[in-house]
């Protein structure tokens, strides 16, 4: 999907996935973004080719989903209204000053966390039991924030202190205590129809009418998660990651950009995240209570 002029609408910005645009007349909703999931998908910082159909729309439900569920402050306001050309892949949302931490919750020890446990028996500044195997529970869920990156550079994994550097340890507390509880909230509520809430990243930024810290961005989607179901079979987008680290012969090391997915990967990508929308939009469960 190309970038989309959207007419009324100032683009501001690109993400890896998102196009953010702003009304050009001020609205009476105060100081809104309009938030437009696109279905490109990006593994390793890079973003892929092809686009994965309807991933943006999917995407959307989710976050939709999650903010309906969460009780905590999060800038979603609104998708009536949204222009034609958008609808079911945007959301209008409260403007934000970002807080460039990627803050990141596990519960389970897999991926690059387990990778360098492998290696020193640790994973940032968290000493770790011994003999754990990758996808192993934690006995606690680990905090393990990172420094946003500029655009084609890599978010870095800091320790808690460096956080506390950046944005006051006050802030940096706040995010901590806010990170684990939406987690252990999630957690609970995916258990209920059976999906293994292994790990997720938030962003959160500041409401400059109020000072107010709201959860923004994407929320709990299988972009910024991972789901596994009983079997360990993932829900999001490790089978892209297997297919370039396992198949492609790429190496994410190299400074070259990734070969393009294979169509049946693309298409099994988008049935998985087909897959894990219906399984939680057909959730039953209550709000949540935090
Ligand atoms: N409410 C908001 N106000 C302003 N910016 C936001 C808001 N919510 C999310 N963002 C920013 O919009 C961008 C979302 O696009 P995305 O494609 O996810 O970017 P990235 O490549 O950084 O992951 C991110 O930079 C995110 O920090
Ligand atoms: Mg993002």
């Amino acid at each position: 999907m190309k970038k989309i002029e959207l007419s009324g609408f100032e683009h501001l910005s690109s993400g890896k996935v998102r196009e953010i645009y702003a009304p050009k007349e001020p609205d009476e909703l105060g100081s809104v973004v309009l938030i437009v999931a696109t279905d490109r998908i990006s593994a390793f910082d890079h973003i892929l080719s092809p686009t994965i159909p309807d991933k943006g729309k999917i995407l959307t439900d989710i976050s939709r989903y999650w903010f309906s569920k969460l009780n905590v402050p999060n800038h979603f306001i609104t998708t009536q209204g949204v222009p034609e050309q958008v609808v079911g892949r945007a959301m209008f949302c409260k403007r934000l000053e970002m807080i460039p931490v990627e803050c990141v919750a596990r519960g389970y020890l897999t991926g690059s966390a387990y990778q360098e446990y492998a290696c020193t028996g640790k994973f940032q500044e968290f000493v770790l039991p011994k003999g754990l195997k990758d996808g192993d529970k934690l006995d606690e869920v680990l905090f393990t924030p990172a420094i946003k990156a500029q655009v084609g550079e890599h978010d870095e994994n800091v320790p808690f202190d460096r956080i506390s550097q950046l944005i006051g340890s006050e802030l940096a507390e706040r995010l901590k205590q806010l990170t684990l509880n939406i987690y252990e909230t999630a957690r609970q509520i995916a258990e209920s129809v059976g999906i293994t809430l292994v790990d997720t990243k938030f962003e959160f930024g500041i409401d400059p009418e109020t000072e107010e810290v709201v959860l923004g961005d994407e929320v709990l989607t299988p972009d910024s998660s991972r789901y596994w179901d009983k079997n360990g079979s993932s829900y999001d987008k490790q089978f892209v990651r297997n297919y370039l680290l396992k198949d492609s012969g790429w190496n994410p090391k190299s400074n070259t950009p990734p070969p393009d997915i294979p169509p049946e990967v693309a298409q099994k990508t988008a049935k998985l995240y087909a897959k894990i929308r219906d399984l939680l939009l057909s959730n039953p469960t209550s709000n949540s209570g935090i």
